[in-house]
């Protein structure tokens, strides 16, 4: 991983100078360039993407981070946001000397407007947080997804993230009433109020939902919530010999709907040092939360225990364990799961699949032999031939930008950059994340 140490000496000064504003600003402490103190913020959490950064600054409150964007742009350096690193798709991370602008420390959690059901969060709050300051008040924040106690509301916001209550509550998107930005000129747009149904002109909030940090910082947002249900979880674990056995399980009692390939469970079973689940050897395997037992024929393989979460949930640390396997987080339609899954099985190395079954949500992992764009130019060639999207909850980053192509048409892909252009003229934000590569 190159440190910089290329920068010719007009570049040195302009990162001396730069430093020492930003240091104005922010305070010295939260200004970090020594090696040592940037590595966990230059490397991703799987390893696979790391770069160089001229500076890691971690401002305390929009003010702060309206100062940081504007010495940023004057001195044309660009600026990744980032919140608990925990993305997937090399987003977050800096990639050419990009300042990594860190919101961690934006952590503002509001009391819960209970008689709207509703409350006003910080970009840097985790998802953890958010969930335990919601049930303190007897509610419930729609997204849970297992990267929870370092996933932000702002990263989870910019990346559009699904997680395990897709199912029930919709994505993070649904749950998003308005949002505080800082805009690449140094500007603040917000809109906080949590007005239900607005039509006062374009709804910019949205906008910037899964623009993966290229349109602007988010500094705050305004979310929905829902009360909280009483009552007892069922979590069953069941065989199956297709993944769209389990969809007869949906139902209004349903929380999560989750599934899993048989090589999942026996790799998750080994990493967590566990026996195999007593529910027999079937090619895949659905995991079914819901308030209501559900109603199985007896002849089925099934096993009922809310600690079985731990074999789904474990899945992504596992298959990073051995290795960053090549990952894709792909959607087909319902319809065409079965088969798109059945293909994934004919690919050379070992092949994992599981993931968000009610929406079609497969993540497929890739263990050697050929390399990742051997790999995806397979996986998501596969994807379009059966009608799907080569991104479904993780985002573009600098992993699918090659491939987005095969998902969006040129009409799509030149309103984007008009867009992009419009709102960052320059460049600055997340420049290693292109939603509309060239041609
Ligand atoms: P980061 O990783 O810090 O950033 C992600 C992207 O958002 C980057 O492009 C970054 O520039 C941008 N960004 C971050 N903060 C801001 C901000 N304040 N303003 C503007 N842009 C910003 N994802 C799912 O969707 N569903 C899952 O079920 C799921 N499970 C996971 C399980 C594990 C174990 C792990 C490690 C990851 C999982 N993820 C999942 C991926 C990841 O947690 C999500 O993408 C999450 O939304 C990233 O949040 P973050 O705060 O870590 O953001
Ligand atoms: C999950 O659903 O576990 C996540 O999206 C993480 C992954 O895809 O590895
Ligand atoms: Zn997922």
């Amino acid at each position: 991983m190159s440190n910089g140490s290329e920068l010719n000496t007009a570049d040195r000064n302009t990162t001396e100078r730069l430093r020492t504003e930003l240091a104005k600003v922010v305070g010295s402490t939260q200004v970090l360039s020594e090696q040592h103190m940037v590595t966990g913020y230059v490397t991703d959490w799987t390893g696979a993407w790391s770069g160089w950064t001229r500076a890691v600054v971690r401002p305390g409150t929009v003010g702060e981070v309206r100062q940081v964007v504007s010495l940023c742009r004057e001195a044309e350096v660009p600026i990744v946001a980032q919140g608990g690193n925990t993305g997937l798709v090399g987003g977050s991370v800096p990639h050419h000397g990009e300042v990594v602008l860190s919101l961690r420390r934006l952590t503002r959690l509001d009391p819960i407007e209970t008689i709207s059901g509703q409350v006003t969060a910080g970009a840097g709050v985790t998802i953890a947080a958010l969930r335990d300051h919601a049930r303190r008040s007897g509610f419930e924040y729609g997204v849970d997804l297992a990267s929870r106690d370092s996933a932000t509301v702002g990263g989870t916001i910019a990346t559009n993230a699904g997680g395990i209550r897709v199912i029930a509550n919709g994505d993070t998107r649904r749950q998003v009433l308005g949002l505080e930005v800082v805009l690449a000129d140094g500007n603040v747009v917000s809109r906080l109020a949590g007005i239900e149904k607005d039509s006062a002109g374009f709804d910019l909030s949205q906008l910037f939902v899964g623009s993966e940090g290229t349109l602007g910082v988010i500094t705050a947002a305004r979310l929905r919530l829902s009360p909280r249900v009483g009552g007892e979880r069922h979590v069953v674990l069941l065989g199956v010999s297709h993944p769209s056995d389990g969809l007869g399980l949906r139902g209004s009692d349903v929380t999560a709907l989750e599934f899993l390939s048989h090589s999942c469970l026996a790799v998750v079973t080994e990493h967590l040092g566990r026996s195999l689940p007593a529910v027999g050897e079937h090619p895949y395997y659905v995991l079914v939360e819901s308030s209501r037992l559900p109603d199985l024929d007896p002849s089925t393989d099934a096993l009922i225990d809310t600690r079985l979460w731990e074999f789904r949930e474990a899945i992504t640390e596992t298959l990073s364990a051995g290795g960053v396997p090549h990952k894709f987080d792909v959607g087909v339609p319902l319809p065409r799961l079965d088969e798109f899954v059945a293909d994934l099985e004919q690919l050379d190395g070992e092949v994992f699949v599981f993931g968000h079954l009610a929406e079609g949500n497969c993540h497929v992992n890739v263990r050697g032999p050929a390399d990742y764009e051997t790999v995806a130019d397979r996986v998501l060639g596969l994807v379009v031939e059966y009608g799907g999207t080569v991104a479904s909850e993780h985002g573009i980053g600098v992993a699918k930008g090659r491939w987005l192509h095969l998902t969006t048409s040129p009409e799509e892909r030149d309103a984007i950059r008009r867009i992009k252009h419009a709102l960052d003229p320059h460049r600055i934000l997340n420049p290693a994340v292109t939603f509309a590569p060239a041609g």
